[in-house]
């Protein structure tokens, strides 16, 4: 029900960014839900040139366009819901993740032996390592960011590990994921995107070349090694194509589970009560992350493209339209979740934070499940009075959700 401050559904505007001061706009997206659950937005404020999109917020929606590659292309115009500087289409069309079959299956495939959970699991003991180092090196410190002294360094140094990046680099690494992602927020790019495109693009560029070279000259078993040695049709990849690899492992990687990990903590600090079921039975973090992926998906959306005119929910697509899925929403859909704006990890609810199936499913499930649960675990075992010690900020960004900063105070 609209309140009459609010305008008629058909003119709301979901990516106006006065719906988008404290990350994904779940009001909104509530509204949809009941009113209009595949809604047309006439386009967006600030590019007024923009043609408008389709917003997808039921799980069932985007089920039926993520497992209909051939109505709902990923290559066509690209994963994002607005133009990007810095992720061109050219660019997003070097990556699988913006590619569609054939060509997107060959390529994921070399990946995918990678990070089967069976592979993924041998990897256990070493991201605990990664982990309780990150926490032994905040020493005897009482207070701390938990975006920037947890996450950050963990996620970085485990998905560095995979591609191969030296642990010196992360710092280097993370900067410049973080500028590209949040380009347009202020805090995390106060020089503004142009600094962003011409020092920090061409500083990932480099950097992703010297590894290659590296490499080259001497495979180790890392995925860098995986990229180069890559053959598709007989073909080796080209530079660009090995540096795209690379950057979207690199950006999934880290980016991601770094905002579901803030995130979940953030809920299971303001809950006293989810928080002592996991001090009681530690055994319960994976069903924590569960649950924080349900509420905190990583991404707030990708988007697809229409081949062909298609009906969607009751509403007429076009040939052209573009159409965007809003994980958020998803997770916090009235009657398939029972009170669903609260953390309760007992719920054992299923979710599609990783995707509705279809080709692009994410191909860091495993791994991200088990990051996630180790940096939980080991964070609560090391800090179990851990507390909000400050006010969160979240990235002012529409495709990543994710918090800028967690102010936490370790000890009592
Ligand atoms: C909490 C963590 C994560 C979440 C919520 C997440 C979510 C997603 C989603 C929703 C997609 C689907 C994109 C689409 O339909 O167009 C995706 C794709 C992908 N993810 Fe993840 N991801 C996470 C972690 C990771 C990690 C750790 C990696 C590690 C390398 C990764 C690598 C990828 C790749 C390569 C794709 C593209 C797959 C394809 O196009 O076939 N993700 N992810």
């Amino acid at each position: 029900m609209s309140t009459t401050e609010e305008p008629p559904v058909d003119e709301l505007r979901v990516l106006d960014p006065e719906h988008w001061t404290d990350g994904p706009p779940l009001g909104v997206f509530k509204r949809l839900r009941s009113e209009c659950p595949v809604h047309w937005s006439s386009g967006i404020s600030e590019h007024p040139d923009e043609p408008g999109f389709w917003s997808v917020t039921k799980t069932e929606h985007i089920a039926a366009v993520s497992k209909d590659w051939r109505t709902y292309s990923s290559e066509r115009g690209g994963m994002l819901a607005m133009p990007s500087h810095f992720f061109p289409l050219e660019i997003q069309n070097a990556m699988f993740i913006g590619m569609d079959p054939p060509k997107h299956d060959r390529l994921k495939a070399l990946f995918q032996r990678g990070f089967t959970p069976k592979r993924t699991a041998e990897h256990e003991d070493a991201i605990r390592a990664i982990v309780r180092g990150v926490l032994d090196g905040l020493g005897d410190r009482e207070t701390c960011d938990l975006v920037t002294d947890i996450a950050q360094p963990c996620v970085a140094r485990v998905i560095g590990s995979f591609m191969g990046t030296p642990p010196e680099d992360d710092a280097a690494w993370a900067r410049v994921i973080n500028a590209i992602v949040s380009a347009d927020d202020p805090e995390v790019n106060p020089e503004g995107p142009a600094a962003v495109m011409e020092r920090d693009i061409p500083e990932v560029v480099r950097r992703c070349q010297a590894l290659i070279a590296e490499r080259i000259a001497e495979p180790k078993d890392d995925l860098t090694t995986v990229l180069v040695q890559a053959e598709v049709d007989g073909e080796r990849l080209t530079e660009h194509e090995i540096v795209m690899g690379f950057l979207l492992l690199m950006t999934a990687g880290q980016d991601s589970t770094k905002g579901v990990f803030s995130q979940g903590m953030r809920a299971i600090m303001e809950d006293p009560e989810q928080r002592q079921l996991l001090l009681d039975d530690p055994s319960l973090a994976g069903d924590a992350v569960e649950e924080a992926l349900r509420m905190f998906p990583a991404f707030a959306h990708f988007r697809r493209t229409a081949t062909a005119d298609a009906e969607l929910g009751g509403q007429q697509i076009r040939e052209g339209d573009k159409v965007v899925m809003w994980y958020p929403s998803a997770g916090r859909e009235e009657g398939v979740y029972e009170e669903p704006d609260r953390f309760d990890l007992r719920r054992g609810a299923e979710h599609i934070a990783f995707g509705a199936g279809g080709r692009h499913f994410c191909l860091g499930t495993a791994l991200a499940r088990l990051e996630l649960r180790i940096m939980v675990e080991e964070t609560l075992a090391r800090f179990p009075q851990i507390a909000i010690d400050g006010t969160p900020r979240a990235a002012q960004a529409v495709f990543v959700n994710q918090l800028t900063t967690l102010p936490v105070r370790l000890r009592p």
